[in-house]
C-alpha cells in the first residue's frame, strides 16, 4: 500500500533555521551529481542569510514537521529575483517545487512585481519552463568562473506605467502567463491597485 503524501504547508523561514536551510540547499544542488570542488565553490551563493530571512521573503515548505524545500525571493518591482529554490533530495519530483513556485508568484503579485527572473541551474530549466519561465539569455555564474547559466524570465502581469490608467479596462488574462490561471483574480486586484496611481 502506498503511504499517503504528507500535506505541504508554506511558511516564512525562521532566523535560527539559516544554517539548516543552507545545508538543505547544498544537499539539493548536489542531487545533480556535481563534484566536491564544484559544491564547495557554491557555498557562498547557496548560503541562506539571516538578514534575508529577516526581510521576510525566505519561504519554506514543510511536510509533517520536516522542511521539504525553500525559496528566496528578492523583491524588485521591475524584476524580482528568485535567488534560491531548493527541494530536499528525497522530495524532488513530488510537487514541492511547484507549490513553492505558486506561493512565490502570488506573493510577487501582492508586492506589485512586474517580472520574475533567475539564473538557472541547467538541470532545472525544464522545471522552470513548466512554471512558465523562458530563457532570455545567459548570465555568468557568481560561483564558478567562466560558467554561463541560462537567464530566465517570466512576466507576471503588472501593467506598464503608461498603461496603468487603462488597467481596469485591460484584460489581465491577456498579459499574464497561461500557466498561472489561478492568479487571474490576484492580477486583477493588483492591476486595480496600480490604477490607483502607484503604477510604474
Ligand atoms: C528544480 C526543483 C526546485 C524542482 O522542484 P520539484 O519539486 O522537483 O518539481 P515538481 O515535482 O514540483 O515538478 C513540477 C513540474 O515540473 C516538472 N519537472 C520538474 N523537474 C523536472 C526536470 N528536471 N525535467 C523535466 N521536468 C521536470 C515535473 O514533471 C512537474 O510537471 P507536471 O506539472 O507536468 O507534473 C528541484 O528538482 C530541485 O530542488 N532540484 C535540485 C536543486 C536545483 O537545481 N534547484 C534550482 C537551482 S537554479
Amino acid at each position: 500500500m502506498v503511504a499517503p503524501r504528507p500535506q505541504l504547508s508554506i511558511r516564512r523561514a525562521r532566523v535560527e533555521e539559516a544554517a539548516a536551510l543552507t545545508e538543505l540547499a547544498m544537499r539539493s544542488r548536489a542531487h545533480w551529481g556535481y563534484d566536491d570542488a564544484f559544491m564547495a565553490a557554491c557555498l557562498d551563493e547557496l548560503t541562506v542569510q539571516p538578514a534575508a530571512i529577516e526581510r521576510g521573503e525566505v519561504w519554506v515548505g514543510e511536510e509533517a514537521g520536516a522542511v521539504a524545500g525553500l525559496l528566496e525571493l528578492v523583491p524588485d518591482r521591475e524584476e524580482a529575483e528568485v535567488r534560491l529554490i531548493f527541494v530536499a533530495p528525497e522530495r524532488i519530483g513530488s510537487g514541492v517545487g511547484a507549490s513553492l513556485w505558486r506561493h512565490m508568484e502570488i506573493r510577487a503579485v501582492e508586492l506589485g512585481v512586474a517580472r520574475i527572473g533567475l539564473d538557472a541551474d541547467p538541470n532545472a530549466v525544464p522545471f522552470y519552463e513548466r512554471m512558465g519561465m523562458r530563457v532570455v539569455g545567459e548570465s555568468a555564474s557568481g560561483s564558478i568562473p567562466g560558467r554561463m547559466l541560462p537567464r530566465m524570465r517570466k512576466d507576471i502581469g503588472r501593467p506598464l506605467a503608461s498603461a496603468s490608467r487603462h488597467a481596469k479596462r485591460a484584460s489581465p488574462e491577456g498579459r499574464g502567463d497561461p500557466s498561472s490561471p489561478s492568479l487571474g483574480g490576484l492580477k486583477r486586484k493588483a492591476n486595480g491597485r496600480r490604477a490607483g496611481g502607484r503604477g510604474g
